[in-house]
């Protein structure tokens, strides 16, 4: 017997490919089903009976029967320093970063302060169903350490880096540009691919960077072309001519950083609201992705998400909740807002695509489908267990689903959060407290 063995029981929902596409023969359904975890993988799923008669023997049997199990949600576009920063009142993005973020992040200088709210900060993750988050660090290394280091007692898979900004930011939250590549070389050399620890380049957008800044991340990208890069791209309208201004000969805001040679199918662009046509055709030709963060987009009337362009054109497409300029850690309450900005703009986003952006959709967008995403064998065991009668609303509107798995499924969507969330399995151990 294997100590490590544990046999996760209950109504097991998963996704081989992208429903829009495939249609719902894409979904696995198990309405007793059981999942075989050890050593932190997926060793085998099928129908309880199975699993259960072929398990090692004394391995613990979790019984969430009538609970969803799903594989872990997956964020896309996330600051771990912005913890406090959540609910700021009344500010669009530029005056909400300087009178509010740019604040708070220099707290960061303290590693005390790094270690507490990295903690918290993946405690919350947790909580809410999240396994796999990219994720914005501040300009202090020590920020990375202390995210990484706590990242890595979870056994979490996560994706992080130091923001490298150096111009338009208190003195105190500015690196220069070789600074920010000599600091961000030795995080990528110390941590990346180390366990289930990997490392995003992070200009944090082409306001805070410099010219010379964004080619020093382009050079980091092409010396480690397995490192991730991730930044900000037409946000705000007047964060847009800002760009226009500070780079009066680039063609447009992504074109910035087309010429520092920071676009390819590792670059993760947050938001993504504003795209003129050449620059949907340029994410779409790098096989770049675009991150959809509805609750921030709404909270710093940023404007409306156009999925339907971008998918139409050939743009892979992430969903993220950019605490804290977004306002909730939930990937459920986050689609519940993706899903009325898409309203807004007329188009439609069935439960079935909903769930499989948040597990296998994202994990595409990020490369990592080998490795989490879907409840299949030899895939890493991050699994969580949703329960959509979890609050008594829920209860109650769940007394009219009968028994239809998409209406289940939209409820959890449309009321779920973090209190539908019984269980979260990081690498197989169950981590919600
Ligand atoms: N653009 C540059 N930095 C940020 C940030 O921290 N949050 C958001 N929403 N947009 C940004
Ligand atoms: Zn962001």
């Amino acid at each position: 017997m294997s100590a490590s063995a544990r046999i996760i029981r209950g109504r097991i929902v998963s996704f081989t490919d992208d429903p829009a596409a495939a249609g719902l023969s894409a979904r696995h359904y198990l309405d007793d089903g059981a999942v075989l975890v050890r050593d932190g993988l997926i060793e085998a799923v099928g129908e309880a009976r199975d699993v259960l008669a072929d398990a090692p023997e004394g391995a613990p049997v979790d019984d969430h029967s009538g609970s969803l199990v799903m594989p872990g949600f997956i964020d896309a576009h996330i600051h771990y320093p912005q913890t406090q920063v959540i609910g700021s009142y009344g500010a669009q993005l530029l005056d909400w970063l300087h009178n509010y973020t740019f604040v708070e992040e220099q707290k960061f200088a303290d590693h005390g302060h790094c270690a507490r709210i990295a903690e918290f900060f993946l405690e919350e993750l947790i909580r809410c169903g999240t396994t796999t988050a990219m994720v914005y660090c501040t300009v202090h290394p020590q920020s990375v350490e202390a995210f990484f280091a706590a990242s890595e007692r979870l056994g979490a898979r996560m994706i992080a880096g130091k923001t490298m900004m150096d111009r338009d930011a208190p003195e105190a939250l500015r690196d220069t540009a070789e600074r920010g590549y000599d600091e961000s070389k030795a995080l990528i050399e110390r941590w990346r691919g180390r366990g289930r620890i990997d490392y995003a380049i992070t200009p944090r957008f082409a306001v805070t960077s410099s010219q010379a800044q964004l080619e020093a991340a382009g050079a980091l990208a092409r010396e480690f072309p397995e490192a991730y890069i991730q930044t900000h791209l037409d946000e705000n309208d007047a964060e847009i001519e800002l760009v226009a201004r500070l780079f009066p000969g680039a063609r447009n805001y992504l074109d910035v950083y087309d010429r520092a040679g920071l676009l390819g199918p590792r670059s993760v662009f947050g938001h993504c609201i504003h795209l003129k046509e050449a620059e949907v055709g340029a994410l779409a030709a790098t096989r770049s992705v675009a991150a959809f963060c509805p609750t921030s987009n709404l909270f710093l009337g940023s404007g409306l998400f156009d999925q339907a362009r971008l998918v139409r054109a050939g743009v892979r497409v992430a969903l993220a909740t950019d605490v804290g300029g977004g306002t909730c850690y939930s990937m459920l309450r986050t689609a519940a807002e993706g899903y009325k900005v898409l309203q807004l703009n007329r188009q439609s986003w069935p439960a079935a695509q909903v769930f499989y952006r948040m597990t296998l959709g994202n994990a595409r967008a990020l490369g990592l489908d080998d490795r989490i995403g879907s409840i299949e064998a030899g895939k890493e065991a991050d699994l969580i267990v949703l329960d959509a009668r979890a609050t008594p609303a829920m209860a109650h509107r769940m007394e009219t689903a009968k028994g239809d798995l998409d209406a289940e499924l939209f409820v959890l969507v449309t009321m779920g959060d973090d209190r539908a969330v019984r269980q979260t399995y990081v690498a197989g151990a169950p981590r919600k407290l």
